[in-house]
């Protein structure tokens, strides 16, 4: 049975045609979605180009579901995947140097959603409410999938040693850290992320650079790439407090195609040609990390 799931596998790649979107930064507008998942890697159904088990085609299972989500954690919108038993599993950030104390208890829930397949301990197909009559257990349980990179088979938990962040946060851009504007020259939550000018003090050529790349400060904010958007927006609340999450400066739906800068560093470790172009490693600003400008969007250094 799992051999022939594995032959459709094939046969849906040998169908999909691969044409890489070309997009530039002045390509996407204010009021555009978000979008692209299908195409991303956070694609793992059967027409997924990455890694991709044959067993079901849907694209959103792998992380929610519309019923019967998963009741034993915190973890929201719809959360899909089995999750840690214990938040004793990961190590929090610590103290900052402003002495910000980050515990395990803050962890919050889209960072604990991120964790359930970038800690490497969780099985990709690890899901509460699987397809059809796959039937619900709570928590979660491994379905047996086999997963491919392209048509060989492929580990179903992170295994590169740059995906997976692992399970101390302790060596990580401090997360689920509550956010204030008297430390770490972090600019107030109200700023409009599209009116802080990022050339300030660079070359006269960083103005024009890669199609005004630091001159036009688009973030995708609640699903759309937004030119109103405030820093607030990016921050997530847990034990009272906003929050910088994993999805603070990441989408896990936008195939940002603009950072043109990180595709040469995807040509070195690519294994098939669909790998030479990345996901603009889901951030949400537009252009990337260019210039630093997901850093100095928070950050007035
Ligand atoms: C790899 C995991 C993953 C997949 C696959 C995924 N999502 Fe999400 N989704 C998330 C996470 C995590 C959040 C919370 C993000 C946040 O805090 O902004 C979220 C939030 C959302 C939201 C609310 C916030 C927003 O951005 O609009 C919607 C709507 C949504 N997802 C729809 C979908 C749909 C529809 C699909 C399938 C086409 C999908 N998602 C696939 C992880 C995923
Ligand atoms: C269902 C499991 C799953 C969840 C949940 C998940 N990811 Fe991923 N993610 C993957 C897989 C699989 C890859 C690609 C691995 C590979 O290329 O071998 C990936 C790749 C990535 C990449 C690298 C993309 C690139 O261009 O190389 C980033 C960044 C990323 N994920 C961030 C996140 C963030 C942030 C969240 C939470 C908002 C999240 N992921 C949630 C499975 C997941
Ligand atoms: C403060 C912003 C920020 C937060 C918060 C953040 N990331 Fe990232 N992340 C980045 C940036 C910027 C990059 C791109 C690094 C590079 O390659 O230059 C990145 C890269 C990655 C990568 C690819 C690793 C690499 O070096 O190529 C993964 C996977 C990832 N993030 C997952 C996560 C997860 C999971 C969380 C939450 C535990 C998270 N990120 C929180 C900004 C952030
Ligand atoms: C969404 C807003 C946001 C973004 C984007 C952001 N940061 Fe931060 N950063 C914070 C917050 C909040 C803190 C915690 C400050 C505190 O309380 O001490 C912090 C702390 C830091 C610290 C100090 C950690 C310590 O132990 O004191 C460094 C260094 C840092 N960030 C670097 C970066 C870099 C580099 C980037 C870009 C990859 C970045 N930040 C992007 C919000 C952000």
């Amino acid at each position: 049975m799992k051999k022939a799931l594995a032959a459709a596998a094939v046969v849906f790649s040998a169908v999909l045609v691969y044409c890489p979107p070309s997009h530039a930064v002045d390509t996407y507008a204010a009021g555009d979605a978000a979008s692209g998942i299908s195409t991303s890697r956070h694609n793992l159904g059967g027409t997924g180009l990455f890694t991709r088990a044959g067993n079901t085609t849907e694209i959103c299972v792998y992380c929610h579901t519309p019923h019967h989500s998963n009741t034993l954690s915190n973890i929201k919108p719809l959360w899909n995947r089995q999750t840690e038993a214990s938040l004793a599993t990961y190590t929090a950030y610590g103290t900052t140097v402003a002495g910000t104390i980050i515990n395990n208890t803050d962890l919050g829930s889209t960072t604990l959603a991120c964790l359930s397949c970038h800690d490497g301990l969780t099985t990709f197909d690890n899901l509460v409410n699987a397809p059809g009559k796959n039937g619900v257990v709570e928590n979660g349980t491994d379905r047996g999938w086999t997963f491919f990179t392209l048509d060989v088979v492929a580990s179903d938990f992170m295994t590169s040693t740059r995906l997976n962040i692992g399970v101390s946060l302790s060596n990580d851009h401090p997360i689920s850290v509550p956010y204030s504007d008297k430390v770490a020259g972090l600019r107030p939550t109200n700023t409009i992320i599209n009116d802080i000018d990022l050339t300030t003090g660079l070359a006269t050529s960083a103005f024009a650079y890669d199609n005004g790349n630091l001159n036009k400060n688009l973030w995708a904010v609640k699903g759309y790439i937004s030119s109103t958007a405030q820093i607030s927006d990016l921050l997530r609340e847990t034990n009272g407090s906003m929050r910088v999450e994993c999805s603070s400066c990441h989408d896990p739906h936008f195939n940002n195609k603009s950072w043109n800068e990180v595709d040469n560093t995807y040509t070195a470790d690519n294994v098939t040609d669909l790998d030479v172009e990345s996901n603009g490693l889901f951030l949400r600003r537009v252009g990337g990390n260019t210039g630093s400008g997901v850093c100095r969007t928070c950050h007035n250094k």
